[in-house]
């Protein structure tokens, strides 16, 4: 095989669904897959949001659109999603269990050509190379979120995986508009979550602990970070406060991290039990179309009758 033509995207939320189409749209044969309808449901409301995303951002025609859709199809019986893949990227929650298990069940029912990517955002290819069945035809393919502007992809082998996925791999990602990026070393987090996974949960444990309220963390960021558009607050409710979530608790829980344990308690807590799941939702720490951090204003000086409402959150409490 030289190039991808069919591809299966399987886990149709945040990522997943973002893959699917912009690979669609690039010229690939695309199945989506998830196990549960509403998943689907939501993910082609989500493919009709990008349709306009793509019409005024990217540049595209309505016969581009027209063809995208032609080439999306969606399932929710797996062995009918892989029958023709030539390659499955896996997006499914980033709980080491479940992809464990979607592996043991994809095994069996793929062709034996056909390779595996991981978009993982902090675990090991090699972490599931064994439940793959094919550890030779498996890598991590990881993707930015936000893909038609954040067209990144971090490429990363594992012990096993052979030359010829890697070019079959990173060809499809230079065939799909993408920018790859060579981890030379495989390592939890790639080159981006390394430092974004830090940094996010460096700032959700000045929230969780009460030291500041997400606005003002995001304020300093906004000031001081030359030019961002958005702070780490921001940043959660891009990638999604359920995968935000399962991060902080899988680290939390492998690291014997009490902190990172307490802050994926108050993602949850605060946010996703209360169905702010993000910007897909239109709610997450912010909420959208119309974020506060998108107002004039949000980085100005204060009127002088703010005086009050600040010296009452920075005094000590002498309770
Ligand atoms: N959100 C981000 O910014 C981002 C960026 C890069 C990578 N990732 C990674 O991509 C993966 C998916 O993250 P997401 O944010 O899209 O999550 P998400 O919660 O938005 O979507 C996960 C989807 O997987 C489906 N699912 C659950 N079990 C499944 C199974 N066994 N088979 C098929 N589908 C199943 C769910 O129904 C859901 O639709 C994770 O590994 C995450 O770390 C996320």
């Amino acid at each position: 095989m030289e190039t991808i033509r069919h591809l299966t995207v399987a886990g149709s939320g945040v990522l997943g669904g973002q893959i699917a189409w912009h690979s669609a749209y690039k010229g690939k044969i695309v199945v989506v897959y998830d196990i549960s309808d509403a998943a689907i449901a939501n993910c082609r409301q989500m493919h009709a949001h990008y349709a306009a995303i793509y019409k005024s951002e990217v540049g595209a025609s309505d016969t581009d659109i027209e063809a995208t859709v032609a080439r999306l199809r969606y399932s929710t019986d797996l062995a009918d999603a892989v029958v023709t893949a030539d390659l499955v990227i896996e997006a499914v929650p980033e709980v080491p269990e479940i992809k464990d298990r979607f592996y043991r069940e994809l095994a069996p029912l793929l062709p034996a050509h056909t390779v595996i990517a991981t978009n993982s955002s902090t675990l090991l290819a090699s972490d599931f190379a064994e439940a793959t069945g094919r550890p030779s035809q498996f890598c991590s393919l990881h993707y930015a979120n936000l893909i038609w502007s954040m067209n990144l992809v971090e490429i990363m082998a594992h012990h096993a995986t052979s030359d010829a996925t890697l070019t079959l791999a990173t060809r499809f990602v230079i065939e799909t508009g993408m920018v790859p990026i060579a981890v030379q070393k495989e390592q939890n987090g790639y080159l981006l979550n390394t430092w974004l996974v830090s940094l996010l949960n460096s700032a959700q444990t000045l929230v969780t602990n009460g030291v500041g309220t997400f606005e003002d963390v995001d304020r300093t960021f906004l000031k001081v970070a030359l030019g961002a558009k958005v702070g780490p607050f921001g940043i959660i409710d891009v990638v999604g406060t359920n995968t935000v979530m399962n991060i902080l608790r899988h680290w939390g829980n492998v690291n014997q991290d009490e902190q990172m344990l307490r802050n994926a308690a108050y993602v949850q807590g605060h946010l996703v039990d209360q169905g702010r799941s993000g910007i897909g939702v239109g709610a997450g720490y912010y909420d959208y179309p119309s974020p506060s951090y998108q107002q004039p204003g949000f980085l100005d000086v204060p009127d002088i009758s703010a005086v009050a409402s600040i010296v009452e959150r920075v005094r000590p409490n002498r309770e």
